[in-house]
């Protein structure tokens, strides 16, 4: 079932600005709060200078002065469910440790897990 972080995700896929890779993703992070962030991917005719949905996401939280985050959702079309990106675990971890994420496609089909099950032994500022 689709709860309301993942329609939120869903939704700002809609504003997906990916005119070269056509690939769009939307997220969505609630902070502890219960405020959601959304974010979609942003790209750029340089390529290298694409954002990610996710860290749009968590940057316009972190911005806004959030700290705190419970859940992140994540959408995109495929069948297979999108995982991000090793750029965007980095980030994630930073900001929102070992996260509940949700992946979800347009069909409702979606799959619950943890940041650490994807981004085992991670660098951060614990080796600093
Ligand atoms: N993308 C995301 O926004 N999040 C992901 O988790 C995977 C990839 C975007 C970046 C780029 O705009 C497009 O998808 C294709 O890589």
């Amino acid at each position: 079932m689709t709860d309301s972080l993942q329609a939120a995700a869903l939704a700002v896929r809609e504003n997906a600005h990916a005119p070269y890779s056509k690939f769009r993703v939307g997220a969505a992070l609630e902070d502890t709060g219960g405020r959601v962030h959304t974010g979609c991917n942003v790209e750029n005719a340089t390529y290298g200078l694409t954002l990610c949905a996710e860290r749009v996401a968590v940057f316009k939280a972190i911005s806004e002065g959030a700290r705190e985050f419970r859940r992140i959702a994540i959408a995109a079309d495929t069948d297979i469910l999108t995982p991000p990106c090793g750029a965007c675990r980095q980030i994630l971890w930073e900001f929102c440790g070992d996260i509940e994420m949700v992946l979800v496609n347009l069909h409702g089909k979606s799959e619950t897990l943890r940041l650490k099950e994807l981004f085992p032994r991670a660098f951060d500022a614990s080796f600093l």
